[in-house]
C-alpha cells in the first residue's frame, strides 16, 4: 500500500501516519524529519535545507526528490510506504508519478488532513521534541509526565525553530501557495480521501483507516 498524508503544518500528518504505519507494518517517510537529521549531522544538503526551514520556507524541490527517490528505493518500501509531507509542489507530484510509472507502481490513496489554520497555529506553539530520540508532545493535548522531559528517553523537550508563531505564518502561506492546489491534482486522479483533522487523535486514526479498508 503507497499512501500520501496531506494537509497544512500542524494537521497531525505526523501523528497519524506513525500510528497508520506501525498498523500496516509499512515505513512511515516523513521529508521534514530526514531534513532535520541531515541537518544535524552536517552534511552538505542538510545545511542547505536548514536555511528554507529555518525561515519557514519550502527547500528546493531538486533536494527533495532526490532525498525521495533514493528513500523509497530502500528493501523497506517494496511492500509500500507512507509519505509524510512529500509532495509539497507541483513537480514533485509529477515526479513521483514518474518514478511509480517507472517502478510498475500506483499510489492507493491520498489522506487529506483537513483543518481551520487557527487550530493549526495553537497545535504548533505548543509542540514540544525530544531533543534525542524525537517523540513529540504538546504542552496541552499530550503533556509529557514530567515536565520538559521525554517520557520514553529523559531526553529534554525542546521546541522546533520553526514552530515560533511568525514561522508557522509563513509555513502556512507557503502549503496556501504551493501546496494546497496539489489537492485538485489528486482530487482529479479520483484517490483523494478527506478526514477532519480537528477533535481527538484516536477519531481521527478511526476515520483514516474507514478509508483504507
Ligand atoms: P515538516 O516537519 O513536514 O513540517 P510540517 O509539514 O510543517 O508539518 P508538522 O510536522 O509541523 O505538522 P504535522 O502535520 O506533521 O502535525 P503533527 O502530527 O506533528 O517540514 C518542516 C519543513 O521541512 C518545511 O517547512 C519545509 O521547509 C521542509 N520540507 C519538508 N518536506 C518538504 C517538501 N516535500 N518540499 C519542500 N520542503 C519540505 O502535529 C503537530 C502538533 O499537534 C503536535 O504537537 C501534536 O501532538 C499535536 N496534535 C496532533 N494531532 C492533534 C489533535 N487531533 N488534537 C490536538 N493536538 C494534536
Amino acid at each position: 500500500m503507497r499512501i500520501i498524508f496531506f494537509g497544512a503544518p500542524g494537521s497531525g500528518k505526523g501523528t497519524q501516519s506513525k500510528l497508520i504505519a506501525a498498523k500496516y507494518g509499512i515505513p512511515q517517510l516523513s521529508t521534514g524529519d530526514m531534513l532535520r537529521q541531515a541537518a544535524k549531522d552536517g552534511t552538505e544538503v542538510g545545511l542547505l535545507a536548514k536555511r528554507a526551514m529555518d525561515q519557514g520556507m519550502l527547500v528546493s524541490d531538486e533536494i527533495i526528490i532526490g532525498i525521495i527517490e533514493e528513500r523509497t528505493k530502500a528493501e523497506d518500501c517494496r511492500k509500500g510506504y507512507i509519505l509524510d509531507g512529500f509532495p509539497r509542489s507541483l513537480p514533485q507530484a509529477k515526479s513521483l508519478d514518474e518514478t511509480l510509472i517507472q517502478n510498475g507502481q500506483g499510489l492507493d490513496h491520498v489522506i487529506y488532513l483537513e483543518i481551520d489554520p487557527e487550530r493549526v497555529v495553537e497545535r504548533l506553539t505548543g509542540r514540544r521534541v525530544c531533543s534525542e530520540c524525537g517523540e513529540e508532545y504538546h504542552v496541552s493535548f499530550k503533556p509529557p509526565k514530567n515536565e520538559g522531559l521525554c517520557d520514553k528517553c529523559e531526553g529534554a523537550l525542546i521546541q522546533r525553530d520553526d514552530d515560533h508563531e511568525e514561522k508557522i505564518r509563513t509555513r502556512l502561506a507557503a502549503y496556501a501557495e504551493t501546496t494546497e492546489p496539489l489537492a485538485e491534482y489528486y482530487q482529479n486522479k479520483g484517490i483523494i480521501r478527506r478526514v477532519k483533522a480537528e477533535g481527538e487523535i484516536p477519531q481521527i486514526t478511526e476515520a483514516i483507516e474507514k478509508w483504507l479498508q
